[in-house]
């Protein structure tokens, strides 16, 4: 697809346009995922020397674009019959794919955007390649929401949406764990459908194999840039960053997808062993750049996992009864989910040493 798009308005006419911009519906308005924007001159100042051969193999591999014609409907792709889903499960559906096509072209503004403001040879042929990928994932989804008679309407997205700033590194942390995370997911649900075929209740989810790989394949790059100044996974301070990140992206995981019960329920998946297998896999990929892993069969993980996801739900509950009452309920709830991230970050790290060489290949 023509990538030449300037504004992000542009881009996502263009996803739009790849995918009949004609037949959209309703907007909705369940968008949870952030935007970032970051220090672009500063990214532009890396220097991928210390990694040249895995980076130029990593490159080539995303020029030769294997996954070129995967995301297109074809025979596999079976007619949905939205009209007599069960409207809790549909709800949770169209919610899980909203939320991943905005995760999707949240990933690919930024990545677009890495690239419009690079002059940095190197940067912006890696994220010229990743905005190619995101955009595809982000128009087919759009697609299959289209046929529920929902799309998320992507301009007006990114420009009602707040955007985020953080500093190179944090977006390395948490984009590389966002990057992982999502092939861990993925592949999960991937091989549960491949062991129990009749759950599979979507056709999108045939399509999860490749599209992990993608996935895969962004989160080595940033693990490439990561190596290319050991300071950033080394020093004491960044070290708790890390740390932070890991505990902050795993627990918003599990509160998410303990809002989806009927979602997980029709994919036959217990949703505790669902998020235990997937951080156990990502944890296990980011030894790779990361000197430790979180220890997620220590006693103090799981109750804390439930309490902040009960705290989050009283949360909800509160906003919603609003006055005196809600606000205080709010804030007793918001302490509550912050004694247990407290109880979850304190929880001592397993300590690893990184491989010399970075490079992984997809191996669930
Ligand atoms: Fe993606
Ligand atoms: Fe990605």
């Amino acid at each position: 697809m023509n990538m030449h798009a300037t504004t992000h308005e542009e881009l996502a006419a263009e996803i739009g346009e790849q995918f009949d911009t004609d037949a959209m519906a309703q907007e909705s308005t369940l968008l949870n995922p952030r935007f970032y924007t970051t220090d672009f001159d500063e990214l532009d100042r890396i220097d991928v020397t210390p990694v040249r051969a895995e980076w130029d193999k990593l490159i080539g591999q995303m020029k030769s674009d294997p996954n070129k014609g995967h995301f297109k409907k074809n025979e596999d792709w079976d007619t949905v019959d939205w009209d007599n889903m069960d409207p809790k499960l549909k709800r949770e559906f169209i919610d899980f794919l909203v939320s991943s096509c905005t995760a999707e072209f949240s990933g690919c503004v930024l990545y677009k955007e890495m690239k419009r403001r690079g002059n940095n040879p190197d940067i912006c042929e890696l994220f010229n390649y990743m905005a190619r990928d995101e955009a595809r994932h982000a128009g087919f989804i759009n697609d299959a929401l289209r046929e529920a008679g929902v799309a998320v309407n992507l301009g007006f997205l990114t420009k009602a949406k707040k955007y985020t700033y953080f500093r190179p590194k944090f977006i390395y942390y948490a984009t590389y764990l966002s990057e992982k995370i999502g092939y861990a997911r993925y592949i999960t649900i991937y091989r549960h459908l491949e062991q129990h075929p009749e759950k599979r209740f979507h056709p999108i989810f045939k399509w999860f194999k490749e599209w992990c790989n993608d996935e895969f394949s962004h989160g080595e790059a940033f693990a490439l840039l990561m190596r290319t100044d050991p300071k950033l996974t080394e020093s004491f301070v960044n070290k708790l960053w890390i740390r932070f990140f890991l505990t902050a992206v795993f627990s918003t995981m599990y509160v998410r997808d303990h809002a989806r019960p009927a979602f997980h329920e029709a994919l036959g998946v217990d949703i505790d062993w669902y998020d235990q297998e997937v951080f156990r896999k990502t944890g296990e990929i980011a030894k790779q750049v990361f000197p430790m892993e979180l220890d997620i069969d220590h006693p103090r993980w799981m109750p804390n996992l439930k309490r902040m996801e009960r705290a989050f739900r009283k949360m909800e509950a509160a906003e919603k009864q609003g006055g005196i009452g809600g606000k205080l309920a709010k804030l007793g709830a918001m302490s509550s989910a912050a004694l247990a991230f407290a109880a979850i970050y304190t929880i001592p790290v397993k300590k690893s040493t990184p491989p010399a060489s970075v490079r992984l290949e997809p191996a669930y």
